[in-house]
């Protein structure tokens, strides 16, 4: 068969054209996708560590309260954002999360750069009643955190499958992390977490930011 006759039969038969299409298309995808799965490395940066026992507790909080329903974590790249909410989030600063918590619904404010801006007994306060500190204020109060115990062992299983996935906890993180937990309550660890979001790296100056 000549190259012609070729062309001519997958051009004349329906299915034979779907199939070349897939069999292109998937080269084609997988040429654009393999270089970022190789790229995925690069983003971690040195000093940027996975989270500690406490904030890895005070993570999974987060996200089973939904504060990301109404607080994103990504700070765009646009003045009126970096003058609200402070130097705009790197890739690198959400490398260790799973999911990652950028969102894109803000009721409330960005949370990339909380960490710091207030002290732990403002950020308490503020949990168990919003309106107590901010009167005007629609944040649901989450009173149960200070009850609520962390549960030192579901950590330490979920620190294992997260070394297995790549986080590069030692032995001593893992085995250390139920002891480190013990009497614990979920608002010491959603504290916590917050007051680390945003302390990733040396943020630059930024009056010392180029101009974009
Ligand atoms: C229904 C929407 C909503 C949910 C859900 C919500 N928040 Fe908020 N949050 C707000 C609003 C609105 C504000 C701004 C008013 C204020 O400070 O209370 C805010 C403010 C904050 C602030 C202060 C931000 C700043 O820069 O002053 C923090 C910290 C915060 N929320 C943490 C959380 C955490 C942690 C959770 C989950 C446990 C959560 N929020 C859930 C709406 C929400």
């Amino acid at each position: 068969m000549s190259k012609y006759k070729y062309f001519e039969f997958i051009e004349k038969h329906t299915a034979a054209l779907g199939i070349g299409i897939a069999i292109m298309v998937s080269l084609g995808g997988l040429a654009e996708i393999t270089p970022l799965f190789m790229q995925a490395n690069a983003t971690r940066p040195a000093g940027v560590e996975p989270y500690d026992a406490l904030r890895l507790a005070g993570k999974d909080i987060y996200v089973r309260e939904g504060c990301y329903l109404c607080h994103s974590q990504m700070i765009r790249s646009l003045r009126a954002e970096v003058e609200r909410y402070g130097p705009y989030s790197m890739a690198h600063e959400s490398y260790y999360d799973r999911p990652m918590q950028w969102g894109s619904k803000r009721t409330g404010p960005d949370l990339a750069r909380i960490g710091g801006k207030y002290s732990d007994a403002w950020q308490i306060q503020h949990l168990l009643d919003p309106r107590s500190v901010v009167p005007q204020s629609n944040m649901p109060r989450y009173p149960w955190l200070a009850e609520a115990k962390v549960d030192g062992v579901d950590i330490q299983a979920r620190m294992k499958v997260l070394r297995s996935l790549g986080d590069p906890y030692s032995d001593e993180d893992i085995e250390s992390a139920p002891a480190k937990l013990e009497g614990v309550t979920e608002m010491d660890a959603i504290v916590a977490y917050l007051q680390g979001l945003g302390t990733h790296r040396e943020l630059p100056d930024a009056s010392a930011r180029e101009e974009p």
